[in-house]
């Protein structure tokens, strides 16, 4: 691991298994970030981009390895890394305007009042020019416009790793 590196992937193998078949889909895995740098992850459709940010994400379990964030092992999933899904995942029963909410009110419930923290959610979904839908529901707006709410729910959180996926 590199001294500078603020986050630190190191060793890191994934292997799925399903009844005896086992998909090795990671191996090796190495990779330091500095703050203040961007990473994009190149490679074809299923070499493994997804389950690696899964994994810095603490949403899925390396076979081997691990990742290390700001000195502190990855072994769950916390406010510091937040994670844009390829696939949209907003809750599809919760509006644009509670769905960031949701992320906004577990994050900041200590520290930010009820009013800072509607008007904080206002604040992201403006950023991602969202406020126009903000009482609709995921069905009703386009996957580019879920995607935003996406966005805005990831910056709202202020994360120290930001993870596009
Ligand atoms: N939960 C899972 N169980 C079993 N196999 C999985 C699982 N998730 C992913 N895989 C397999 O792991 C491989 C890597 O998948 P992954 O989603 O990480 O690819 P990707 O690089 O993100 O692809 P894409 O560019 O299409 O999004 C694929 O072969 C996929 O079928
Ligand atoms: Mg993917």
């Amino acid at each position: 691991m590199n001294d500078n590196a603020y986050l630190s992937i190191s060793g890191v193998d994934m292997t799925f298994t399903k009844g005896r078949t086992a998909n090795p889909v990671l191996r090796h895995i190495h990779l330091d970030v500095r703050r203040g740098e961007f990473i994009s992850l190149i490679g074809h459709s299923g070499c493994g981009k997804s389950t690696v940010l899964n994994i810095v994400a603490g949403l899925l379990k390396a076979s081997a390895g691990g990742v290390i964030v700001d000195g502190r092992e990855v072994n769950e999933p916390g406010p510091d890394r937040a994670l844009v899904f390829q696939n949209h995942s907003l809750l599809p029963w919760l509006t644009v305007q509670q769905n960031v909410a949701l992320a906004v009110d577990k994050t900041f419930r200590g520290s930010k009042s009820a009013a800072e923290r509607r008007d904080w959610v206002l604040h992201n979904l403006e950023m991602v020019s969202m406020g126009h839908a903000l009482h609709r529901l995921p069905a009703e707006i386009s996957g580019g416009m879920k995607q935003r709410v996406g966005i805005a729910r990831a910056l709202a959180m202020q994360p120290k790793v930001l993870l596009l996926d």
